[in-house]
């Protein structure tokens, strides 16, 4: 394959299947985006009470072909203007990554252009800077999601360092973990953060653990907590405990971000990762984040979740730093932040 020049018409179709959903989109000089379409596995896996990584790489096998379609008809585009393809290599599940990294390998191979293999961490960085391309570096990302919670330094692209990370749960894992217990379904976010508006966020005073100490958070005391006050209180409104979940999640994460952006001088403040669609972590981080003196950057709550409009952005920006992957590049399950795909 050719040495490709990568600029601001470089046009990137990427592939997204690394956990729930199905996704592809057509991205335009790394922040033009011309379609996004994510297909979602929710309704497939609700009835388990999560994602079933068997059901999900068949849900994937069948969505893809007709997502990957929709991308390229939605964004009024010709696939012979697609001048690079680029997929998700991990981390993630290893049966879903696969088939993401092997259908854009195959199309990599069959229209002859470069092929790319993204992060989804690094990627769901991006989603930030993919609604406000003027933000200034340094950074303080707090990525939030189903799998992981860190708060990093992005001093440049492709320039991180986790600050702080969970040392148990994630904060996503907590949301679901805690709607599991409370019987609202699968995935927990989503439903928490709704009813949590009709409830009172001072209920009960959940623990706000390791608040004073360092960068690092632990959520797996919170969930316990709220089990333990459930089973004492069995008449407890779910609305109030949702909302005084949510407002001990929040308080931890703003005090935690907020720290660490202080600590390296940062620019801005940015969000990425399936909790930061959460409506208080969004409301608070900004009130609190100004108050601070921090520019609170929110990625629309599309780019939030899964997809694939970030898988383009990064590998757009990968591309110019790092080149095309080798087409020898499996799917990496524990792929972590700073790890770039071979
Ligand atoms: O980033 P994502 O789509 O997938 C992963 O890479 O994990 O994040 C999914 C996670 C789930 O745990 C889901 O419950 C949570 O994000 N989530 C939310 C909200 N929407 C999704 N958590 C809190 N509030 C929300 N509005
Ligand atoms: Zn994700």
């Amino acid at each position: 394959m050719s040495d490709i020049t990568v600029n601001e018409s470089t046009v990137v179709l990427a592939i997204e299947t690394s956990c729930d959903e199905t996704a592809a989109a057509v991205v335009m000089g790394g922040n033009d985006v011309l379609s996004s379409i994510v297909s979602s596995q929710i309704d497939i896996h609700a009835r388990f009470g999560g994602v079933v990584p068997e059901v999900a790489s068949r849900a994937h096998l069948e969505a893809l072909v007709p997502v990957v379609n929709s991308a390229i008809e939605e964004a009024g585009i010709l696939p012979s203007r697609i001048d690079v393809v680029a997929a998700t290599a991990g981390p993630g599940l290893i049966g879903a990554l696969l088939v993401g990294v092997s259908a854009a390998k195959s199309l990599s191979l069959v229209w002859d252009k470069p092929f790319v293999g993204v992060n989804h961490l690094e990627a769901h960085l991006y989603a930030g800077l993919l609604d406000d391309p003027t933000l200034q570096f340094p950074l303080v990302v707090l990525l939030v999601s189903g799998g992981h919670t860190m708060i990093i330094e992005m001093r440049g692209h492709g320039d991180y360092t986790v600050l702080g990370r969970t040392i148990d749960d994630a904060a996503g894992e907590a949301y679901d973990k805690v709607a599991r217990f409370l019987n609202l379904g699968y995935p927990g976010g989503p439903v928490i953060d709704r009813i949590a508006a009709d409830g009172n966020p001072h209920a009960v005073e959940f623990p706000r653990a390791m608040q004073h100490e360092g960068l690092d958070v632990s959520f797996s005391g919170l969930k316990t907590a709220v089990m333990n006050h459930v089973r004492r209180n069995p008449d407890v409104s779910n609305v109030d405990i949702a909302a005084s979940f949510q407002a001990a999640v929040v308080d931890v994460l703003c005090i935690k971000t907020i720290r660490a952006a202080q600590q390296i001088g940062a620019k801005g403040i940015v969000l990425g990762g399936g909790v930061s669609a959460n409506s208080s972590l969004r409301a608070e981080m900004t009130r609190r984040g100004n108050e601070a003196g921090f520019k609170v950057a929110l990625p629309s709550r599309a780019m939030c979740t899964d997809n694939a409009a970030m898988i383009a952005a990064a590998a757009w920006h990968r591309l110019s730093s790092d080149g095309e992957t080798s087409l020898a590049c499996g799917a990496y399950p524990n792929l972590r932040l700073n790890a770039v795909p071979r």
